[in-house]
């Protein structure tokens, strides 16, 4: 039996089943999944479940300003009462930068760029020790740094910098399809210790959410595709349970 501090829960009851308890302390979980498939709002719900239960977290938005994640978050998440009080406690940390500086930057100082970021990641966690955070999303690194070799360094840099340090992560990347068929996985996706794949295939006149877990380093898994749905409280996973 694994002990509370082998495993960070995500708080989602039908994501920690098909995770048999959690995800393994101190490993880096891509969520990842075409667009609108929920990957800013899961991330956010794992850190903000962590934080309320006394794991300090900080989510890193690379993609929006934190504002706006925090306001789509209560948005969403009507029935999360309590976003507000942990954020000013600075047990839920919310910060990034505004992302128009970082893909405005002059190609010739893109890994200069990108070290700043590292620093930025580094300082935020400190503040309040995060043991928790998510990153949303290194698409946008992607974008930062156009040349495929520099890029697949960095990624390798980010992952080494935040396994050194013990944090377990849950780190967002936009995929080209958001049909599970149609996916074809980045190289450099086979860093992370973890792969959490957002589907919403279209069947008939609908699309439908699905998710699963490709990979766990540490653990075993389900290998189960399960239907989700986004509700005011949070995801729920239908896990046939
Ligand atoms: N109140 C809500 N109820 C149900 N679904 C919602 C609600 N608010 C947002 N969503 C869903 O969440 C999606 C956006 O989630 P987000 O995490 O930003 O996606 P991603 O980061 O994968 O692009 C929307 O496209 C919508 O389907
Ligand atoms: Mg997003």
């Amino acid at each position: 039996m694994d002990s509370d501090e082998e495993r960070v829960k995500t708080y989602i009851d039908g994501l920690d089943s098909l995770l048999f308890g959690g995800v393994p302390t101190g490993n880096q979980v891509l969520i990842a999944g075409g667009p609108g498939t929920g990957k800013t709002l899961m991330s956010f719900e794992i850190l903000y479940n962590c934080a309320k239960n006394g794991i300090p977290s900080a989510f890193i938005a690379l993609e929006e300003q934190p504002k706006n994640v925090i306001k789509n978050a209560k948005k969403t998440f009507s029935k999360f009462p309590d976003i507000d009080d942990l954020i000013s406690k600075n047990k839920l940390i919310v910060d990034g930068e505004d992302p128009a500086l970082r893909v405005t930057t002059p190609s010739d100082s893109q890994m200069y760029s990108f070290g700043n970021m590292l620093s930025d990641i580094e300082a935020i966690t400190k503040e309040n020790d995060a043991r928790v955070i998510a990153i949303d999303s290194v698409s946008i690194i992607k974008l930062m740094i156009g040349d495929p070799f520099a890029y697949r360094k960095s990624m390798i840099a980010l992952v080494s910098s935040l396994r050194r340090k013990g944090i377990t992560s849950f780190i967002t990347a936009d995929v080209s399809s958001s049909d599970r068929d149609k996916i074809r996985f980045s190289q450099e996706f086979f860093i992370f210790d973890g792969i959490v794949a957002l589907y919403a295939n279209g069947q008939e006149d609908r699309r439908v959410p699905t998710l699963e877990v490709l990979k766990m380093r540490g653990s075993n898994h389900s290998w189960m595709l399960s239907p989700y749905e986004i509700t005011e409280a949070g995801f729920r996973i239908f896990t046939g349970e």
